[in-house]
């Protein structure tokens, strides 16, 4: 009777599932100011679309060729001042507003100054998934990002620092926040405050090779209180088995090459090229959202990534099916 539980522990803490990642829906300060700015610059322009619009259909229709109308062309104006003027200067001062309301809210959202309490992630991309790091906790996970809500002016928003291993690539969670590249050598840095608890969903939004569409992320909004008992559980080491199967199945990882990649606090592997495994099974996904962290599809997975995700750094290991059974056993463990 193990699904009951599961399904129980589901229901008494039910996270909404933001899963259109709708701009039009902002839900975190940096979103609400780009919204509102795309709003005001939506406006401008289709005031613009309206005057020039409605300019051409006047012309179309008032000065359309009539059955018995006057054959000559009408009089023949060269040049006028005061029209090429006005044609030149409307558009410079269009252009400028909308550069300066642009800069000052990108200048806003950039300057904003971190509030004590803030919580700092630093995210890194790879070909092709994020890791995330808390350098606070010493916490390290992959692709699922959890931050905890603000429920007042300035309460622990997360301000994360962007870093890659290759190539670029972009973070973008639409109602949080604008997209911010992830660039090689270099460190940008940008900052979310989730108002609702969700699972707020966001992508690479920067074409970064053959699977850059397989690169989803998830951003895990949770009350305070949600997110320390979060913290708590990932700053843990890896649970040791006791089951002597379980055991010979840790060994049996241990001993293949998966921990040249993968690490799992506590044990002997610590490799740094893949994700972090020390609390795998707490996470929805695997393989950067190609699919559901279930038990079925993890033991696909670690069968045959190339057939799943092709391209991906992980290799097709040629397990046995025993060693298969054994290492989908104890990545099992690692909740
Ligand atoms: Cu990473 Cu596109």
């Amino acid at each position: 009777m193990i699904q009951p539980v599961a399904f129980l522990q589901a229901a008494a803490s039910p996270l909404v599932e933001h899963r259109v990642a709708d701009m039009f829906k902002p839900l975190a300060t940096p979103a609400h100011t780009v919204f509102d700015l795309s709003l005001l610059v939506m406006g401008i322009t289709a005031g613009i679309f309206v005057v020039v619009g409605g300019l051409i259909i006047y012309a179309i229709i008032r000065f359309r060729h009539k059955e018995g109308g006057d054959p000559d062309e009408p009089p023949q104006i060269y040049g006028s001042n005061q029209i090429e003027v006005a044609w030149t200067v409307i558009p410079i001062l269009i252009v400028f507003a909308l550069i300066g309301v642009t800069a000052r809210v990108v200048a806003g959202v950039q300057d904003q100054a971190e509030p004590p309490g803030a919580i700092h992630a630093t995210v890194i991309g790879h070909q092709w998934w994020w890791e995330f790091r808390y350098p606070d906790y010493g916490i390290v996970t992959a692709n699922e990002l959890h931050v905890p809500i603000t429920t007042g002016p300035g309460e622990h928003p997360t301000f994360l620092k962007l870093e890659s291993r290759d190539v670029i690539h972009s973070f973008w969670v639409p109602q949080l926040a604008g997209k911010t590249d992830v660039i090689p050598n270099r460190e940008n840095t940008m900052w979310l405050d989730p108002r609702e608890p969700g699972i707020y969903f966001g992508n690479c939004a920067e074409y970064c090779g053959t699977q850059h569409a397989n690169m989803l992320l998830r951003v895990v909004a949770q009350t305070p209180s949600d997110f320390a008992d979060w913290v708590a559980q990932q700053k843990q080491r890896a649970a040791v088995p006791t089951d002597p199967q379980l055991k010979q199945a840790q060994r049996t990882f241990d001993r293949l090459s998966c921990i040249a990649c993968h690490a799992v606090r506590g044990t002997p592997a610590f490799g740094v090229v893949g994700p972090d495994l020390t609390h795998l099974m707490s996470r929805q996904t695997i393989g950067a959202g190609v699919m559901e962290n279930t038990p079925a599809n993890l033991r696909a997975w670690i069968d045959n990534p190339q057939a799943i995700k092709p391209g991906c750094e992980m290799p097709d290991m040629k397990l046995s099916d025993q060693q298969l059974d054994q290492v989908v056993a104890y990545i099992e463990t690692l909740k």
